[in-house]
This record gives C-alpha cells, structure tokens and sequence, in this order.
C-alpha cells in the first residue's frame, strides 16, 4: 500500500484495520439483529389463537401467496446486502482517509523536528541579541559539549569582554575585520571575529560560517562558540588559539622560529586530519576552498584547526558555471581557476601550498622586482624535486635538523599535492598516511625516536 511506503506509515495503519474490522463486524450484527427482528410471515402454519380471537376486528394475519413472500424476503435480503455494502464502503472510505490523515501528520511531524534540528531555525531566531544558552562558562581552547548548540551572544558582553574593541585586543586582521581577544565572565577567554557587514558577500560568508562550524565537530576544526548581529555588525566567537595563524607564525616577527621541523610535520598532520574529516567523514562532503597558512590556527601546544568556513561548500553542489572562483592568490587550484573545476582536490592543492610553506619558510606568494610576482610553487619545482638541491632551499630556521629520508618524504607528498593535473593529486587520506609515520608518537603520530633524530651537513 501507498501509505505504508511513504516514511512507515504502517504502524499507524495496523490499529486503524483492526478498528476498521471492528467497525464492519458491529455493522454486519447490527444489520443482521434487525434483519431478524422483521416478521417474516409463515404462511404455512395458521396463526396462534390470539385472546381477543373474538373480537370482531380486522383479521389478525393477511394471507400471503408463498411467491409473495419468497419474493418479499428476496427484497428483505437485497436491502440487508446493500446496507452491508455500503456500511463495508463507508468503513473502508473512512480508514483509507484515516490513514492518510495519518501519513501526512507524520511526515509534516518529522519535516518540523528536521527544521527545529537544522541550523536554518537558530539562524532566524538570531535577531533579538540575546544569550540563548548559557555555554561559555562550560568552554576551554580544547573542548566543546556540542557544536549543534550556537550561543547567540548580547553585543554588550562582548563590547565589555573586548574593552570596547579596544586595538590592544587585537589577535589579527583578515580581509573583512579584526579578530579580537576577549575575556568573558568566570575567567573564559576567546577570539571574536568582528565583521561589518555593508557587503552581501560578508553576510553570506559569516551565515555559511555559522551553518558549516554548527555541524561539523572534530578536534582539528575550529569551534565557534557563540555569534552575535548587532545592526550592521556581525560577530563571531571562536575559541582562542593562543599561538595565532600558522601564517603568523612562518611570516611574522618570528619568522618561524617556534617551529622545530617535528612541530612542521605535527601541524601539517593536524590540518590533514580536520581535512580528511570534511572530505571524507562528512555527509555530504566538504571542500572548505579557503585553505591557507592563515585559516591553520594553532592553540597553546601547536595542535593546528582548520577555521573559516566561509566559502566551504557541500560536495556536488558546485556550479561548474560559476565564473567566480572564490579562494585566495597563491592557493587557488589551476583547475578551478581557469575552468571552474571544483573537487577536493582542490583542496589537496592548496594543501600542498602549506606544505610548501612550511618546508621553505616562504610566502605562497612573493614579489620579485618591482612588479613581478612569483608563486611558491612555480619557484620550488625545479629545486624541490632534486634532491642534492632540496636540503638548500629549506628555510634556514630548520634547515639540516631533520631526517634527509623524511625531508624527501614530505617533499615528494608535496610536488604530488600541487601537481597541475588533479588526478595526480593524492587524496588527503593518502596524504594522512604518508605523514602519520613521520610525526613523533608524542606528537600524535607513530614515528618513536630512539636515537637523536640524524643531523645532516
Ligand atoms: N580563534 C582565533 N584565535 C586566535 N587568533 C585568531 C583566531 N582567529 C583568527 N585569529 C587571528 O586573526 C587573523 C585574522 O583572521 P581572519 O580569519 O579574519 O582573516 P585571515 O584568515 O587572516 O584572512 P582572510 O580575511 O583573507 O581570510 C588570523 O590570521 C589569526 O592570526
Ligand atoms: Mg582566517
């Protein structure tokens, strides 16, 4: 039956046949009762003697020729028949409409629970500026109970938490706004992402952030704890990563100076592993399309989160027309770039563009004269894949502290990862486990280091 097809429909309709077999049955003895109460005359055995037999009245029984009757009773039966019938019709019309009912009160039931579950209803219910849940407290950099929970956050408490958005509280700037330190009530500590929104393109990156960070939940992605619309301005709360960017870190003041080669690996580790989560365990699957040094955030002991989910985009829903691909100079794919072909490997080339940063120490993109600009992977390529030249070109910071044979390992993972045709790409997963061995056990890879690691040059 329909019913029973459309969602499991059929546990409504169990009950409802057995009220429906009842129904018939009483309506059958009910027509049959009556039936028997209707005096069929017997034509052939004289009538009783009645006590008022004397009295001269009207005759007490109308003789009836035995055709008469057989015909009288056919009558009597074909009505019972028709009544029974239409009361076996009305039944079933009415379970049939029952369970139809029924149907569709469960399927609307469970399209309303999918949009009380989804996003989509906390992100219209953002407008009042009010504390939803009372989360915070319950937060460190490390943990979060559940990601599907938002706290919608009053603009005062992080006015209040940011000293006004004070400059001194600034962690960094991106391109839509500045990221500030906060210090919230019981002693918890954030990021807020503050973003101004008078571009369509801000508001649809922050709502996509919220959508994307709302479901997904792994210990190398980001969580957003709370968010915040106040007239033009849009607020993000993440969780704070007390050694910012891995862009600040390899391209800042430091230069890169807090990460040993085993830390390089850890971190790019970290990244394969939150990229694997959104390729290969997310349903449907991620392309994140913004992956970069500076979306690689790095908590108090280098443990690495992939954030900014703004541009993030579920798996086949690209349009291969979109003639604007979204991404940043120096990580954006060929492919994508020039023909708008969009798949994880996408992000697999951008992967390997980290990669390379973190071998070479240098800047996806760099200036070369005056105005000339030349991408980290037209330079290494050459040099990378020779290897009496690769240990020359490795950023000085760590150059000679590492293995030679890891060295050509993950340089080898790299020139795979940025390789112009992605299906020579590798998949992150493959990636992943190229790496895993390489990382010290304590680093949450498998690599035990017995001796001191070999020191070359
Ligand atoms: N959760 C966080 N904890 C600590 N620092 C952060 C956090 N989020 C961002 N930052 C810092 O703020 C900087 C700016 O981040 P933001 O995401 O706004 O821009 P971006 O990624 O650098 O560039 P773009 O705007 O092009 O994406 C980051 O590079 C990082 O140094
Ligand atoms: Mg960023």
């Amino acid at each position: 039956m329909a019913v029973s097809g459309a969602g499991g429909g059929g546990f409504v309709l169990l009950p409802l046949l057995v009220v429906a077999v009842v129904v018939l049955e009483r309506s059958a003895t009910v027509l049959l009762a009556d039936a028997a109460r209707v005096p069929l005359t017997d034509v052939s055995s004289p009538p009783a003697p009645s006590p008022a037999a004397d009295a001269p009245s009207l005759p007490d029984v109308v003789a009836v020729s035995p055709s008469a009757a057989a015909r009288i009773q056919n009558e009597g039966d074909k009505r019972y028949q028709k009544q029974v019938l239409i009361a076996v019709i009305l039944a079933l019309v009415g379970v049939i409409v029952m369970a139809v009912s029924a149907t569709y009160a469960r399927t609307f039931w469970r399209k309303a629970r999918q949009a009380l579950d989804s996003n989509d209803i906390k992100l219209q219910n953002r407008g009042n500026g009010q504390m939803l849940l009372p989360v915070l407290g319950k937060l460190n950099s490390n943990k979060m109970s559940n990601k599907e929970v938002i706290a919608m956050m009053d603009f005062s408490v992080l006015e209040t938490a940011t000293g006004k958005f004070n400059e001194k509280h600034i962690l960094g700037k991106g391109g839509f706004g500045c990221v500030y330190r906060a210090s919230l009530d019981g002693g918890v500590v954030a990021a807020v992402k503050k973003l101004n929104c008078c571009r369509q393109e801000i508001e649809t990156e922050f709502e996509n952030e919220l959508d994307f960070l709302g479901k997904i939940q792994h210990p190398n992605v980001i969580s957003v704890l709370g968010y915040c619309i106040h007239e033009d301005t849009r607020l993000l709360v993440y969780e704070l990563m007390q050694n910012g960017s891995l862009e600040t870190q390899l391209h800042g003041s430091s230069n890169g100076s807090a990460l040993s080669w085993h830390i390089r690996l850890k971190i790019a580790l970290d990244a394969a592993r939150g990229l694997e989560h959104l390729h290969e365990h997310c349903n449907p699957f991620v392309i994140h399309r913004d992956i970069k040094s500076s979306n690689i955030l790095l908590d108090s002991d280098f443990n690495a989160k992939i954030s900014d989910f703004g541009l993030a985009i579920n798996g086949g829903n690209h349009n291969k027309d979109d003639q604007n691909p979204s991404g940043t100079v120096g990580y954006v794919a060929p492919e994508y770039l020039l023909d708008g072909q969009l798949t994880e490997k996408s992000d697999v080339y951008a992967f390997g563009v980290v990669l390379l940063e973190l071998l070479l120490g240098r800047k996806p993109v760099e200036k070369i004269g005056d105005s000339h600009c030349q991408s980290i992977v037209s330079w290494a390529m050459p040099q990378i894949t020779d290897r009496t030249k690769l240990p020359d070109i490795i950023d000085p910071v760590i150059r000679n502290t590492m293995d030679l044979r890891h060295l050509f390992q993950v340089a080898a993972v790299a020139v795979l990862c940025v390789q112009p045709e992605p299906s020579y790409r590798p998949l992150i997963a493959d990636v992943l486990h190229s790496l895993v061995p390489l990382v010290p056990v304590e680093l949450g890879g498998t690599l035990r280091i017995v001796d001191e690691p070999h020191q070359t040059g």
